[in-house]
């Protein structure tokens, strides 16, 4: 521990905390702890399928900071794809296939066409190949990011690299305040509570696994949230529900048994599937993601939460525009 370092607090132990205290460990001298009252299956970074694909819901203050996070989440993946470490940290590329039947724009994804290395309209003869009722269709490149495999990898990186990891529920940032310099608030929908923001709001999903070691690409239709997601380890995702404003984290079998069915339809083969789970999760939703910094008396916070369906995708993006910030906070001392 170096004593003349700043000390950094991060809250929050899911993709978003753990990016954030990582990109910290790598770029600057700090003491960093990480503290968490969840980790691993215990986060709704957990649940995700996680794949890269940015939905219309998902917004920065502005369009240009929007389009910036998403750029940089997108190279940032594709550094660690690139590395010796893209299997441990479980990334991995393939085509992903979205299909409509009401009109080609619902197929589009304005926020990636320039971005992804492959994107095109599906052809009439693809759209026969892949039979269905399906008029209508787009196919891009993207990545995955597993996080059943990149929670723990970059958590075993950070303790190797000094930084201290603590189970702590933090209730107040009056209570953290005389122990860090900077905090940075990565708690997702635990920011509704830990500073009162009731622009976050849960949307609950639910999720099957199932094993499909053949499925090698990502399929979506435009009704109700339908997708299907391959697993590095063989398992799909095949989702999903989106109820806004629920806090119900128990499974429900008519979500189980309305998934599998529009999945089976999207992609006949994955009847014979074996179900070997169903997971729950409450997105943080925020209509602004929330990235920006705030002074509470002695203490410097960066907030970085409200990722909704979206922060597997983005978190590197927003997290790297919140160590920014977060350095500027601590070189311009206590001036805001
Ligand atoms: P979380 O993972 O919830 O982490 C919050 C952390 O803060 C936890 O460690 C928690 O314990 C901690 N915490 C909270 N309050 C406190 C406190 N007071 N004190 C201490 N610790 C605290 N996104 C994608 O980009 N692609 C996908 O394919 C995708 N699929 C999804 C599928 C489903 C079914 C669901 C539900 C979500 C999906 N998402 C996807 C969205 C993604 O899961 C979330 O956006 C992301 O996990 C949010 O990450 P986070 O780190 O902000 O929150
Ligand atoms: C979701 O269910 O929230 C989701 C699934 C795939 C990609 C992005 C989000």
């Amino acid at each position: 521990m170096n004593i003349d370092a700043p000390r950094i607090g991060v809250i929050g132990a899911g993709v978003v905390g753990l990016t954030v205290a990582d990109i910290l460990q790598k770029t600057s001298k700090a003491n960093v702890t990480v503290m968490a009252d969840g980790f691993g299956e215990d986060t709704v970074s957990a649940v995700a399928a996680g794949i890269f694909r940015p939905g219309t819901t998902f917004r920065g203050p502005t369009k240009e900071i929007t389009k910036k996070w998403i750029n940089d989440s997108w190279h940032y993946w594709q550094d660690i794809l690139k590395s010796s470490e893209a299997n441990h940290a479980g990334i991995f590329s393939f085509n992903c296939y979205v299909y409509s039947t009401q009109s080609y724009q619902a197929t589009r994804n304005r926020l990636i066409e320039d971005l992804v290395p492959y994107y095109k309209e599906m052809t009439e003869d693809e759209l026969r190949i892949a039979g269905g009722e399906q008029k209508y269709g787009s196919c891009f490149s993207t990545v995955k990011i597993g996080c059943d495999n990149y929670l723990p990898w970059t958590e075993k990186r950070l303790k190797r690299n000094g930084v201290r990891i603590v189970r702590e529920k933090v209730e107040s940032f009056e209570s953290v305040k005389k122990k860090y310099d900077l905090v940075f608030n990565c708690t997702g929908l635990g920011a509704r509570y830990l500073c009162d923001d009731e622009n976050v709001v849960p949307i609950r999903g639910q999720i099957a696994k199932v094993k499909a070691p053949w499925l090698k690409a990502s399929f979506y239709s435009d009704y109700a949230d339908t997708y299907i997601i391959p697993g590095i380890d063989g398992v799909a995702t095949l989702g999903g529900v989106r109820n806004y404003d629920s806090y119900n984290k128990k499974f429900n079998k008519h979500d189980a048994a309305a998934i599998l069915e529009r999945c089976y339809t999207l992609l006949p083969p994955l009847r014979k599937a074996l179900v070997v789970g169903h997971r729950v999760g409450l997105r943080p939703h925020r209509d602004i993601v929330r990235v920006e910094p705030e002074i509470l008396g002695d203490l410097k916070v960066v907030h970085c939460y409200g990722h909704g369906g979206y922060g597997v995708t983005t978190a590197p993006g927003t997290a790297l525009h919140a160590v920014s910030i977060g350095m500027d906070l601590l070189r311009t001392k206590h001036k805001l």
